[in-house]
């Protein structure tokens, strides 16, 4: 049985790793949420990996409300930056892989071609300079390690995320402003924890950085659309265009990302 550690467990993607646990019959899950294991406190991490003798570690913890994150950056970093270090040091010392998960944000997005792992990471937001500050944690850290680049993750059963929220202004009949400023790839959680578990179970020694996505660009209002058909509403009478739509937050205009 190959023994792994699911941290940040309750959110959108944690949770959907636990929905898809038992297809995987010969992986041997421990799902802790943050209240369990929280990655800023390394005794609670000491706990955490004390439960058993991990293969891996899937990260899914981390702060991801990108417009707070500009108004407090500080815990934006002691999340995504200082927790991913003692998450880090951690699997160091247990001989444990990392799997982390960071985003496309690090990029600034003024780039009119899909980034690549080679391209250089230039956040315009603090949201993306923290989850930047915990890539560069564990290329320093570790050598067994994996951290996937993903864009745009949304679960259609959990959490709070734009397809969520689309959907049910759609049912509600409301109408839907939405902005096509910005484009990048909408990533189905399941598709992504697949992806990952599919890593683990191919034994992949080919560690470092990867770029994972469902590989079909959007601008929000396309995906807004395409989320209303999908669930065979109208979006003629409900979808208006928004091209004045500002956020707190500076966004990268184009984050599409090349899948390696
Ligand atoms: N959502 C996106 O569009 C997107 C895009 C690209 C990349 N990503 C990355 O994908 C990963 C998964 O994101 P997600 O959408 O599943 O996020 P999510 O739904 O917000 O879940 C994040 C989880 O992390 C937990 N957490 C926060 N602080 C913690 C701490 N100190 N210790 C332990 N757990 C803590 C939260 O727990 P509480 O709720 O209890 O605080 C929450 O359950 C993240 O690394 C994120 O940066 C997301």
């Amino acid at each position: 049985m190959i023994k792994i550690l699911v941290t940040g467990a309750s959110g959108q993607l944690g949770q959907t790793f636990k929905d898809i646990r038992l297809e995987y019959p010969n992986l041997d899950f421990v799902f802790l949420d943050s209240k369990q294991l929280d990655i800023t406190d390394k005794l609670s991490i000491e706990k955490g990996f004390s439960l058993s003798n991990f293969d891996f570690c899937i990260n899914c913890a981390a702060y991801t409300n990108v417009d707070q994150a500009e108004k407090t950056p500080a815990i934006a970093y002691k999340v995504n930056g200082e927790g991913v270090k003692n998450m880090a040091l951690a699997c160091k010392e247990n001989n444990v892989t990392l799997i982390h998960i960071s985003t496309d944000y690090v990029f600034d997005g003024e780039k009119t071609g899909p980034y690549t792992i080679e391209d250089t990471p230039n956040p315009i937001n603090e949201y993306g300079k923290s989850k930047l500050a915990g890539e560069k944690y564990i290329q320093e850290i570790l050598d067994k390690y994996y951290i996937i680049r993903t864009s745009w993750l949304y679960s259609k059963i959990h959490g709070k995320n734009f397809y969520r929220t689309i959907l049910q202004k759609a049912k509600n009949g409301d109408l839907i402003k939405v902005t096509d400023e910005q484009i990048g790839c909408p990533t189905d959680t399941i598709n992504l924890s697949e992806f990952i578990l599919e890593l683990i179970i191919n034994h992949s020694s080919k560690f470092g950085m990867f770029h994972y996505t469902d590989n079909k660009p959007f601008t929000w209002y396309n995906f807004a659309e395409s989320i209303i058909s999908y669930n065979k509403l109208d979006s003629s009478k409900l979808l208006v265009l928004d091209r004045n739509y500002r956020t707190f937050a500076n966004r990268p205009r184009y984050s599409v990302l090349k899948t390696n």
